[in-house]
């Protein structure tokens, strides 16, 4: 099926829209406009040859442009509702950035709204789109796993590890109430119960803030930017968690244990991944993202290359590209993902492995469950959307 006659928009050309971008013209997808600041969206319309740059942030142009069939949101947390609840009502399918927004009442409004529209709305969880981590989904469907006893991880970079290190995240009014969690945590946890398929009924959670003061620069920082060079800072007091702990409990009845941390010198990027069945185990590690080993008690263990024997089932062969040995990770996961969000917006009826608007509301219902968790120092129950 070609996916080529449809026209993508991109908000945002900071770090991740140019991902997009990237992974969208590698699927000979047009990208017909970006909007963002008049130099940052005439940068990215130079750098990529996109015909309509979109200043001023005046994003309801991009949404009600003609020849955008699908908009990408790649703006900041806050600005996730108000971007993707324009797009629905343009009439245009969306793809929007994690987390879906900032509260669950906003990502209840948009699940209503993207319900009525009949439009496809995805959102951007690209982890479920490495190869590993699909092909660890059809093991435990198969039940190769056996019973899964406990899942046990961890998301950790190094980005905000000085207090000088500076980004809208760390601010909850621009980021939300959650930060480490939300922003990398939420990864960890949709790929977990991607991987299962099951949900987390209930969480005990132990944030922690390593910087209680920061020094923030007098400007914009970008994403991953490093340090501002000789500019002026003002102190600021850290609302947010720089690290957190967190038990889970699924519904299925297994266990798992999520450690996360944007100040863990040395670690760039790293998810780490685990999964202990009643017949063997399975760890997975983001930063060798070509490899599964699989854990046995009663034979030797088995690493398994991608694309190669053990790592490479029928049904995953759609999310490899390459032969085994010429490594895929971050930006094939996009495309990947793209390659099956697009095809369902062309009409696909394959299994949308996609996650959708329903999934990106449950992740901030997880998060405001593990906000309240910790606040209460006790377990709490995640609640689920109503169905309307
Ligand atoms: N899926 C992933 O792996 C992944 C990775 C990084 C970021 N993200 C998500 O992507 C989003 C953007 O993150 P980022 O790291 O690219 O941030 P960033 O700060 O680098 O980029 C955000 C861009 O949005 C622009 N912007 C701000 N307000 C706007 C508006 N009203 N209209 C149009 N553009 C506007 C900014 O000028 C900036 O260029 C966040 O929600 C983040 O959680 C996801």
């Amino acid at each position: 099926m070609s996916l080529t006659h449809l026209r993508a928009g991109v908000i945002g050309t900071g770090f991740i829209g140019p991902v997009h971008i990237e992974a969208l013209k590698r699927l000979g997808i047009q990208v017909v406009a970006v909007c963002d600041t008049d130099a940052n969206a005439a940068a990215a319309a130079d750098r990529f040859g996109i015909p309509n740059a979109i200043g001023g942030l005046q994003y309801q142009r991009l949404v009600g442009h003609p020849e955008v069939d699908v908009v990408h949101v790649a703006s900041p947390n806050r600005l996730h509702a108000e971007h993707s609840l324009a797009a629905l009502a343009a009439g245009k399918h969306v793809v929007c950035e994690k987390p879906l927004a900032m509260t669950s009442q906003e990502t209840a409004t948009i699940v209503a709204a993207a319900k009525k529209s009949r439009r496809v709305f995805a959102v951007n969880y690209n982890l479920r789109f490495y190869a590993a981590l699909q092909t660890l989904r059809a093991m435990v469907a198969d039940g190769q796993f056996g019973r899964i006893i406990h899942v046990n991880g961890s998301y950790f970079q190094d980005w905000l590890f000085h207090d000088t290190d500076y980004n809208w995240r760390l601010l909850p009014k621009e980021g939300g109430k959650l930060r480490a969690l939300a922003d990398i945590g939420t990864h960890w946890m949709d790929a977990a119960s991607f991987i299962l398929g099951d949900h987390v009924a209930e969480v005990f959670a132990d944030l922690g803030i390593h910087h209680k003061k920061r020094q923030r620069p007098l400007g914009e920082v970008k994403t991953f930017g490093g340090k501002t060079e000789g500019g002026r800072w003002q102190p600021y007091t850290v609302e947010t968690e720089d690290y957190a702990s967190v038990l889970l409990h699924y519904g299925g009845g297994a266990h798992g244990t999520l450690s996360v941390s944007q100040v863990a010198a040395g670690r760039k990027n790293q998810l780490r991944l685990e999964i202990y069945g009643s017949k063997q185990s399975a760890w997975w590690d983001s930063e060798s993202p070509e490899q599964l080993t699989f854990g046995h008690r009663d034979q030797a263990n088995q690493v398994a290359i991608r694309g190669a024997a053990g790592f490479s089932r029928d049904e995953v062969r759609p999310y490899m590209d390459y032969p085994a040995g010429h490594v895929e990770g971050f930006a094939d996961s996009f495309k990947m993902q793209f390659r099956a969000i697009y095809s369902r917006i062309a009409g696909s009826k394959a299994a949308a492995l996609f996650a959708t608007v329903q999934d990106g509301d449950a992740e901030v219902r997880l998060c405001e469950a593990i906000l309240a968790s910790h606040t209460a120092r006790q377990w709490q129950k995640v609640a689920r959307l109503k169905k309307a």
